[in-house]
């Protein structure tokens, strides 16, 4: 592509953001929807978020994602955030505005999405969460939204999980090993935990059959491998299974949207996943 005196800058802060497939979605987002504007990936170490939100819009730059660790670090920084993210405790994307950046979190509407590509229908059932790190609270505003009539979250430490989890409504915090207190039948499953993820890819948070018997259909957040082992136990537990590549591409969709004030259009973001799964194969 080519740089002009007007072309946008949009970018992505984060510590590290050199692994991030970002960059190339939103490229393909810019092209298709006829945009100028380039997508930069900026390291930034946490005792310079401040710094780089500020130095950021100095540049006149126009949007921002943000990733680990500054998803919350960034907040005090802001001009003001929007409810899915005051919701959510976190804030993925900054959008310019006059006084300042305003915060957005995009993973809530990328995992509703993930949701609905999938068919998952949670509206007064029961649904799992396995983990309970920065990646369940977007899963988890998204479920108690989408109408869950109880969550359980499975964590390794109860204590941490029960320390951000435990006072929100329908929801039940369980240790890892206490799956057999789910409901009796199957459930839609979320896993939140980096468990899985490339190189590491022969292990799963939870590896009991059992289990698997009290899964009907699961998302894994990890992506990398796009077969994760956790998907494949699904599969032999008689459950259906899919990766967080859609995911990916919904939420930055709704970035791109928030940016640029242009929708992606849903063959783009078909686009955009095959190519994250092409650029993240192992
Ligand atoms: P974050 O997403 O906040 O950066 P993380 O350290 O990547 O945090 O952990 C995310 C989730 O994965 C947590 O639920 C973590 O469990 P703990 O709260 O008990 O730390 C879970 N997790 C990470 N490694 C794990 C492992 N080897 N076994 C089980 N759970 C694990």
């Amino acid at each position: 592509m080519t740089i002009h005196g007007n072309t946008k800058v949009l970018g992505l802060i984060g510590d590290p953001v050199g692994h991030s497939l970002s960059p190339a979605i939103h490229a393909i987002f810019a092209k298709d929807t006829g945009m100028d504007a380039v997508y930069v990936p900026f390291p930034v170490s946490a005792d310079r978020v401040e710094e780089a939100v500020k130095g950021a819009f100095a540049l006149g730059i126009q949007g921002l994602n943000v990733t680990v660790p500054h998803k919350q670090a960034v907040i005090p920084f802001l001009s003001g955030i929007d409810k899915a993210a005051a919701d959510t405790g976190a804030v993925n994307t900054l959008v310019r505005t006059e006084q300042g950046y305003r915060g957005y979190n995009t993973d809530v509407t990328g995992f509703l999405r993930e949701m609905r590509e999938c068919g998952a229908d949670v509206s007064g059932k029961t649904a799992v969460m396995l983990g309970a790190g920065g990646a369940a609270n977007a899963v988890l505003t998204a479920l108690l939204s989408s109408g869950a009539e109880h969550v359980y979250i499975l964590n390794r430490s109860v204590e941490k999980a029960e320390k951000k989890f435990g006072a929100f409504p329908r929801v039940t915090v369980l240790p890892l090993s206490g799956f057999w207190k789910l409901p009796e039948g199957r459930h839609f499953c979320v896993q939140c935990t980096s468990v899985g993820l490339f190189p590491n890819t022969e292990e799963a948070v939870i590896t009991d059959p059992l289990f698997y018997e009290k899964v009907s259909l699961a998302i894994d957040l990890v992506y990398r491998p796009a077969d994760t082992k956790f998907m494949r136990l699904v599969r032999e537990g008689g459950g259906k299974a899919a990766n967080g590549l859609f995911m990916l591409a919904a939420q930055a969709a709704e970035s791109y949207r928030l940016f640029t004030g242009r929708e992606v259009p849903e063959e783009t973001l078909q686009t955009a996943m095959r190519a994250a799964e092409s650029a993240g194969k192992v």
